[in-house]
Order: structure tokens, then sequence, then C-alpha cells
């Protein structure tokens, strides 16, 4: 029976909810422009070994602290001490990042909007709608605002429903949907003239270029925004597995999902890039970069789906389908983080609450539109450089530190009975205390500092 709170019905259910959240825009959109321009296969290597050994232990915390607490961030981090201090400082940190979740899925909401609209445009392309498809490929207000304010209603309209009817339920059939259009499209892109020459940018290595001291640090940034860490969201989707789980496990494979997504999207979008060099598309810039990022996403592949004519629709149509779905599914726990915790702690029903907290967020949304030069790349900044990495460092104190260590060996002993015997117990807690919170001060003190 499912708890009052919510719960995951299955394990299934919460691996494709929370690598869910995990694959978003970060892995299909940012990864494999960065690893092309930056190294190459090594660049790849450096992410694969950050994201194991520090997204994943701080992705730990936070999935313990949650199932520990089957509460919402604000309650489970209060509930870690009983020293009036730390559990207000505590209280404190889990406020902030509810705060923080909610400005990046005002700036992601933004973003997911031109996917839909695009995947939109796609279809009026293919029924001969030219003036609507122009219309929603360009960049406008009117355009902005209202394909923002519909992926806006998408997500409310996934979390009014709740953990299983709405989260895990569409997290399970829209996760095996994207992987299932990444794999056509990754198949169907490598048979274009071009895409080896893509896919050789992608995986030669180039050590000296990955390794260089400010990369690392972008590559940290990375692994921290693809796996949704520092602001509350993975913790209150461990507050919804059952006790019976083994965490690490599922940790691990969520890990695991992600990382392999990111590495298969490298497999599309540099072959596609190299595809619609050969087609006469420009794909550099002035100073001999790759083109990435927005750019890449809304010019340099729009074109080149143009250029394929027929096919290069239903390929469009697919690609920004793909696009749309990776990015519903984070912003659905990206709103759970603030809507768990009005309900709560504020005692709010989840559709007024999931309505409430969606107008704001469209509300901040609206306001970066307005000001969209100003606030967008401010935004963005403050959430993922300087958020996520300092929340991500308050967790790991509460865990290694304040958290005392044999309630967490309770914890995990829930699922797993022999688990003092286990690596993790071996490793974790003295790296979640020591490692982890030097190299993230290393990479804030570092992006303070570019
Ligand atoms: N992990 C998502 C991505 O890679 O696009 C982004 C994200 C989701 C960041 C949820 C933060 C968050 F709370």
């Amino acid at each position: 029976m499912a708890s009052p709170r919510g719960e995951f019905s299955s394990r299934f259910g919460f691996i494709m909810a929370a690598a869910g959240s995990a694959v978003g825009l970060g892995n299909i959109w940012g990864f494999p422009t960065q690893a092309a321009s930056n190294g190459g296969a090594a660049f790849l290597l450096v992410y694969l070994f950050l994201a194991f050994s520090l997204a994943y232990p701080v992705l730990m915390a936070e999935l313990i602290i949650g199932r520990h607490a089957h509460a919402n961030a604000v309650g489970a981090l209060r509930l870690v001490s009983p020293n009036p201090v730390l559990r207000r400082v505590g209280a404190a940190t889990g406020v902030t990042g509810l705060i923080v979740a909610s400005f990046i899925l005002s700036f992601y909401a933004i973003v997911a909007g031109w996917m839909l609209a695009y995947c939109l445009a796609a279809l009026t392309d293919l029924v001969g709608l030219t003036a609507a498809s122009l219309w929603l490929t360009e960049f406008s207000l009117g355009r902005n605002l209202a394909f923002m304010l519909l992926f806006m209603a998408l997500t409310v309209g996934i979390i009014s429903e709740g953990v299983q009817q709405g989260i895990e339920r569409w997290s399970s059939r829209l996760m095996p949907l994207l992987l299932v259009s990444l794999v056509l499209l990754v198949i169907y892109v490598l048979t274009l003239e071009g895409a080896m020459e893509g896919l050789q940018v992608y995986l030669l290595p180039d050590f000296e270029r990955a390794l260089a001291p400010g990369l690392i640090v972008k590559a940290l940034g990375a692994a921290f925004f693809s796996l949704s860490l520092g602001v509350g969201t993975m913790l209150i989707y461990g507050s919804y597995i059952s006790d019976e789980e083994n965490l690490p496990l599922l940790g691990g494979l969520v890990t695991l999902v992600d990382i392999c997504i990111a590495v298969l999207a490298g497999f599309l979008v540099l072959p596609a890039m190299y595809v619609a060099l050969h087609s006469g598309v420009e794909i550099f810039t002035a100073s001999g970069a790759l083109i990435s990022e927005d750019t890449l996403i809304f010019t340099v592949l729009p074109r080149l789906f143009d250029s394929m004519g027929l096919v290069g629709v239903v390929v469009s149509l697919a690609f920004f389908f793909l696009m749309t779905i990776a990015a519903l599914t984070s912003s659905i726990s990206m709103l759970e983080a603030p809507v768990a915790y009005t309900i709560e702690e504020h005692g709010l029903e989840r559709k007024p609450a999931a309505l409430m907290i969606g107008l704001v967020i469209a509300m901040i949304s609206t306001a970066i539109l307005l000001n969209f030069e100003a606030l967008f790349g401010l935004v963005i900044a403050v959430t993922t450089r300087y958020g996520q990495p300092l929340l991500g460092f308050m967790f790991c104190l509460y865990a290694g530190w304040v958290w005392h260590r044999d309630t967490l060996l309770q914890e995990l002993r829930k699922g797993n009975a022999g688990a003092e015997h286990g690596l993790f117990w071996k490793i974790w807690p003295s790296y979640v205390r020591f490692v982890c919170p030097c190299i993230i001060v290393l990479i804030f003190a570092q992006s303070l500092l570019s």
C-alpha cells in the first residue's frame, strides 16, 4: 500500500523518475558539445571519473537523508541533528535549495518551451502551414511566453497527480520513449555522410585539453547539474523510496543511466554537426571553435533538418520531441521539491500547491523573458554555478559531520542487512566527510575567481 505522503510503487518507477530528473537538457544539449570542444574522449573520461567520484557520493547523501526522514528537504535537514542551531541552519539550507530549484525551473521552462515550439513547428511543416512554422521558430516575446506557459502547465498537471499517478507513471512512460527515440536517431544519423568525421572528433582523446584546470571545474559543474544535485530534488525522490530498497545500488543505477544517456547523446549531436557541415551548414564560430548551446540546437540542427527534405521534418520532430521529454521529466522533479514542502510544512493540498507554485515560477520566467538580455544568463550562472555547488557542500556537511554515524548505518541496513561489511560503508562516510567538501570548495573558489 502506498504511504499517505506518497511512495514509488517499484524500483523501476524510482529509477525512471530519478533518472528522468537527471537526464535533461544538460545531457543532450550541454554535454556532447562540451566534450567535443574540450578534448573529446579525454573529457569523457574526466567526466566519468568526476561523476562517480564526486557527484555519486553527493547524490547518495541526498537519497539517504531523504529516505531516512521520509520528508521534504527542509523537514529532512532539520531532523538530522538535535542541536537547535544546526536544525535551523539545516532548515535554512533546505529552503535555499527550494528557492534555487524554483529559479532553475524558471529558466528551464523557457528553454523547454522553445523545444516544444520547434516540435510543433515540425508538425506544422508537415501539413504545409509555413506561416505558423515561421512564427514557432522565430524568437519573439509572444511565442516565448506562450510556450513557457504551456510547458509549465504540463509540469503542473503531472505534479498535481501525485507521486505514483503523476511522477512515477509519467517518468515510466516517457523515459523508455526517450531512450528509444535517442537510439533510433543515433542509428539514422550515423548512416549519413560526414557522420564518421563527427564521431572521430567526439572520440579522439586530447588529454592536454581535458586536463586543463579550468576544464576540470567545468566538468564538475556539468556533473552536478546533470545529476540534479544540491536543490533537494533527489532528496525528495529519495524520501519516496521504500525502506526495503538498497540505496547505494539504486543511486549507482541512476548515475549510470544519466552518464550513458549523456554519452549516447554525443553519438547523435557530434555526427549530426558534421553531417550538417557536409551539407554546407557552418558549424564553427569565427574563432574556430565548434558552435554550441543555443546556436547549435536552434540554428545548426534545424538547417540540417531543412536540407534533408521530408525526412528532415520527421527527424526534426523526433529530435525536438526527445528534448521536450527530457526537459519534462526534469522539470517535474524541480517543481516537486517546493510543492512537497508546502504540503508537508504548511498543510496545503497537492493540487492548489502545485498550481500556486507553478504560477509563481511562471511569473519569474515572465520577468526573465521581459528582461532577457540582463536576466537569462545571470539566473543560469547564479543558480547552477554558485547555488548548486554551495548547497551540495552543505549536504556533505550534514551527511558527513552532523548526522550520527549509527543512525546513518541503521538507514543503510534497512535495505541491506550486511551494509556495514560492504564497500560503500567502508569508503563513503569518510569520503563524503573530507573529500567531497574539499573538492566542492575548490570548484566554488574557482568559479568565484573566474
Ligand atoms: N539534471 C537536469 C539536466 O541535466 O538537464 C537539470 C536539473 C534537474 C537541475 C533538476 C536541477 C534539478 F533540480
